[in-house]
């Protein structure tokens, strides 16, 4: 099957169970080596409100409270990444959601072992990335 080349930018964040455990370098390495481009970044930590922002269509769901509660709980390191493909072939690389039950290979299988310690965020569609990168990089 030939390949579609369409040039795209998603919205990446490494998430404070990273930055804790010094694997920032290491992960962004992983993208670079496939070939994209980091076009933005910054290291910051989440308020509650951001959070809420960010993760609003969750709200409600079983495991919400945890998410921000881990999410704000220490910096995270907001990134644009751009390239080939970047939405779809990014959340590739991550691996399943749950760590445990993601592939050697990816990252979420490679350095992590559980939720919601699950190390690193990828926008799941380009509307999705539009909206995130907009909270993050926008203002
Ligand atoms: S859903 O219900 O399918 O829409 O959820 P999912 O897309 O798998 O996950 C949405 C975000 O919630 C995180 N998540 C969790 N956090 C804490 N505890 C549990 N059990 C849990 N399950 C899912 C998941 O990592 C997603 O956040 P991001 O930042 O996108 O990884």
């Amino acid at each position: 099957m030939a390949c579609e080349n369409e040039v795209q930018k998603t919205f990446v964040a490494l998430k404070p169970d990273t930055v804790e455990r010094k694997l920032v370098g290491r992960i962004i390495q992983r993208f670079e080596d496939r070939g994209f481009e980091i076009v933005e970044m910054r290291m910051l930590t989440l308020t509650p409100e951001l959070a809420e922002e960010y993760y609003g269509e969750h709200k409600g769901k079983e495991f919400y409270e945890r998410l921000i509660n881990f999410m704000t709980s220490g910096r995270i390191v907001a990134m644009v990444i751009k390239g080939e493909r970047a939405v779809s072939t990014v959340r590739k690389m991550l691996g399943n959601t749950c760590p445990c039950e993601a592939e050697p290979g990816t990252i979420r299988g490679d350095f992590g072992l559980y939720t919601p310690a699950n190390i690193i965020h990828a926008s799941d569609s380009v509307e999705s990335a539009e909206r995130e990168i907009n909270l993050f990089f926008g203002r």
